[in-house]
């Protein structure tokens, strides 16, 4: 399921039967790129004001040798998802929070950034024009990845005196290749992802730059992935490179505070809301390393994992095994399930999180 792949089937007649499905190995989605139709494109130049933006065909595109972002990494990304229902309408969810934080990460990063009614507009009419690629219910979903970037040419290190917003979109099934099986972590405490005062907390490109080495060790170990501890006390739990953590103790569910150095993530936020409406404890504070001796169960949240439970933590040498690593958590399925049967419309959308298309 992994890598390019383009649909044989002809443009014409999908258009002309709009309600159905791109002809595609929907069984076997991973979380890999799939060419799509189109993609949105919008640019803003000095006055600091978009374009209305338009719909183009998928594909590269033109950059500046010396663009902020290919020099400077002067970049940002978003992530959300959407799904299909049975009756063939679409759910986003929350979009206009993923609009906010491009908003947030934009000024710590020097950039003008779409208002939320143009982030929101530009994602439904890009899924809409790709909407045969939102996988048949219960199939997975379509990826939605919007990117904002300092396109204009630089020498010196300067903001980019233009800038473009990008939104593409792919469809995709489980983000790790275990599934839905609890995930195998490693505690990382040589590299870290986030120092007080840098750009932790915001979805910047180079935060993802800067996992990819620990992470590959990690995997020729034959761990899913790295858990990364604050780097002043080396003692903190801070995040996973791609998703967020929590750990479970009887009734209370804790979970890193947001204080700068890691991403705020929608999931995360919505986890803790449906969290506390099932009545269980919710902290966010400091997490010691240690509590993951004495947690019940432990799992991870973003946009991309949904909710992925955690089997097994790895630190300083000792594994760490939760619910014998075959099962997955009572606590880690019961937020997973009220979760997604939001997201795919399955549950009264009691909170207004969805948007449907
Ligand atoms: C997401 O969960 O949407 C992310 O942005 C993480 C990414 C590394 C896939």
């Amino acid at each position: 399921a992994r890598g390019m792949r383009r649909c044989e089937a002809s443009l014409a007649s999908d258009y002309t039967k709009a309600s159905e499905v791109a002809d595609l190995d929907w069984e076997n989605l991973g979380f890999g790129i799939v060419q799509t139709d189109s993609m949105y494109i919008a640019k803003c130049g000095q006055d600091g004001k978009f374009s209305d933006g338009e719909l183009v065909p998928f594909g590269p595109i033109a950059l500046n040798p010396s663009s902020g972002v290919l020099n400077y990494g002067q970049g940002l990304f978003e992530g959300l998802k959407a799904y299909r229902k049975t009756d063939d309408s679409i759910l986003l969810f929350r979009p206009e929070e993923n609009a906010l934080r491009m908003r947030t990460g934009a000024e710590r990063m020097c950039m003008p950034a779409p208002t939320v009614e143009q982030f929101v507009d530009a994602v439904k009419q890009t899924v809409l024009a790709n909407k045969r690629w939102v996988p048949p219910t219960g199939k997975g979903s379509l990826y939605i990845r919007p990117l904002l970037m300092g396109s204009g040419a630089v020498l010196g290190l300067a903001p980019a005196p233009e800038y473009t917003f990008i939104i593409f979109v792919s469809p995709v099934g489980n983000y790790f290749k275990e599934g839905l099986a609890p995930i195998n972590l490693i505690v990382e405490d040589r590299f870290h992802r986030a120092t007080p005062g840098g750009t932790g907390s915001v979805k910047t490109i180079g935060n993802y730059a800067s996992v990819l080495m620990a992470q590959k060790i990690a995997k020729e170990k034959g761990y899913s992935d790295v858990l990364y501890l604050d780097a002043v006390h080396k003692k903190y739990l801070e995040e996973v490179s791609s998703c967020n953590i929590f750990v479970v103790k009887g009734n209370v569910i804790s979970t890193p505070a947001v204080r700068g150095t890691i991403l705020p993530g929608i999931t995360r936020k919505s986890i803790i809301d449906v969290a506390l409406s099932k009545d269980f404890q919710v902290e966010e504070r400091l997490v010691s390393v240690d509590e993951l001796l004495e947690a019940d169960e432990v799992f991870c949240t973003g946009t991309a994992v949904v909710v992925s439970p955690v089997g097994s933590i790895t630190y300083q040498g000792k594994r760490i095994e939760y619910a014998g690593n075959r099962g997955v958590g009572v606590v880690s399925r019961q937020l997973y399930t009220s979760l997604t049967s939001l997201q795919m419309g399955q549950a009264e959308d009691w909170l207004g999180w969805t948007v449907q298309l």
